[in-house]
């Protein structure tokens, strides 16, 4: 099993690019589906969650490429209605290739999504829309099993939850149904415009895309399309905690700054000096790290989840007390306990996370317990005094191209072995 060995305190500095975002990279492959025709999806990352997707488009029937960074679809001859359970399991979001199915096929059948290191992943949204959509859902053995024998009608649909997920199954199901569909309470994720931008593109009909109430008029046929994907916002978020906490000083280029105007705040209070560009932000750690006081994750555009974890890395060596609430997820704080490991001082107490900033972090021998955990490791290693081995980092390379390369180009010294 491949691991992460990270030598401590090296001030990271230079330029660094973010890559294209895994969370959009993955609904737009499976909207690949839809139709037929030929996508050339440009700035799609090299993850091991866009190869287990470009397994899932192969076993269905599609014809798929990777050059460079650029992958090309024809989805003219889709022969598979069902995704096998091997494949599911492999990567837990394959839930989005749902609505695709449905709407290129007329039905699908998906094995139940396990749950994943952050707690169940209940998938109830994404059934009951497609339920109102028109599609008959029968569960089981573990497997579900969809049919929509009337076809898809546009339909009114009101979210209890901005689900990022169901959103996507939502736009992927309605986008060639009869008639008119409206999302209310939709998820407002910049992910969920890049999906619908791709869409747009290639003759869908989607407006409101980045707002709480999305409209969607069913269209006949959609065209080839040349797309790139937008910049992986979490990712960036990632490299300027790495910069943060080793006090270094480095451009993060090739990002939508809009889409993390709810993180820099909390880069500023932590001390770091940030100069904001459109697609470039330039981020000076300072030599303390200083505490946040208050952090809650909140669907887009509030804090985002995702990057709860980089930033409770920054703030394990900050110079008072930091506190995070938890609202998305129900267990996300898997990695406390491997920062602990580290020297970290962090309490528990279910959705909310007290962190104690401590002097210094001591290189460890942990384990990264799911992807953006697994990130935060790294950048608690980045700092800590010794030398840190992270195991299990299959996790982190599902969301991040070669970590360690990308970190070792701004000074820091990891090795994959
Ligand atoms: C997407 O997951 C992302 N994954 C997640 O990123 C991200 O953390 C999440 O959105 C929130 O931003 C992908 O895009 C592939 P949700 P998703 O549906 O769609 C509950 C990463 O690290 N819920 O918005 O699964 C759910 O349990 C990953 O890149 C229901 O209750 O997120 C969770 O508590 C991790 N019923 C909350 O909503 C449902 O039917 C948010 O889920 C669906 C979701």
């Amino acid at each position: 099993m491949e691991r992460l060995i990270v030598e401590g305190g090296k001030r990271l500095n230079g330029e660094i690019d973010v890559h294209g975002a895994k969370n959009s990279s993955l609904p737009i492959l499976a909207a690949s589906l839809l139709y037929g025709g030929q996508t050339v999806l440009k700035n799609c990352p090299k993850l091991s969650d866009v190869d287990a997707a470009i397994k899932i488009l192969t076993y269905l029937g599609c014809t798929v490429e990777r050059e460079g960074d650029t992958v090309i679809i024809n989805s003219d001859h889709i022969a598979q209605t069902e995704i096998p359970e091997n494949l599911m399991h492999e990567m837990r979001s394959s839930i989005v290739f749902l609505g695709a199915i449905i709407s290129r096929m007329g039905k699908a059948t998906l094995s139940f999504p396990g749950g994943c290191e952050l707690g169940p992943r209940p998938i109830d949204l994404h059934i009951s829309s497609l339920q109102k959509l028109g599609v008959d859902i029968v569960e089981e053995y573990g497997k579900l099993c969809c049919q929509a024998t009337n076809g898809l009608k546009g339909c009114k649909i009101n979210l209890s939850f901005p689900s990022v997920g169901a959103t996507e199954n939502i736009l992927l199901a309605s986008v060639m149904s009869k008639g008119e569909t409206i999302i209310l309470n939709a998820a407002q994720e910049p992910e969920i415009i890049d999906l619908a931008n791709y869409l747009n593109q290639r003759g869908a009909r989607i407006k409101g895309a980045g707002k709480s109430t999305i409209v969607i008029e069913g269209v006949e046929k959609l065209n080839s399309v040349e797309y790139s994907v937008m910049p992986d916002r979490i990712v960036a978020i990632t490299y300027l905690c790495g910069a943060a906490i080793t006090g270094g000083d480095v451009l993060v280029n090739h990002i939508n700054t809009d889409d993390i105007e709810s993180v820099l705040p909390i880069l500023e209070q932590a001390g770091c000096k940030l100069s904001v560009y459109s697609n470039k932000i330039n981020i000076s750690g300072p030599s303390i790290i200083r505490p946040v006081k208050n952090i809650r994750t909140m669907p887009y555009p509030g804090f985002p989840t995702d990057a709860q974890a980089p930033i409770m890395a920054m703030l394990t060596v900050a110079s008072g007390t930091s506190m995070f609430v938890e609202n998305i997820f129900e267990s996300r704080y898997k990695h406390v306990g491997e920062l602990t490991r580290m020297g970290a001082d962090i309490k528990v107490e279910g959705k909310v996370a007290v962190v104690e900033g401590v002097k210094k972090l001591y290189g460890a021998s942990v384990e990264a317990t799911d992807l953006r955990g697994g990130a935060a490791l790294v950048i608690a290693a980045l700092a800590a005094q010794g030398v840190s081995k992270i195991n299990h980092i299959y996790h982190i390379d599902r969301g991040y191209e070669t970590i360690e390369e990308q970190f070792n180009k701004l000074g820091a010294k990891i090795i994959r072995e």
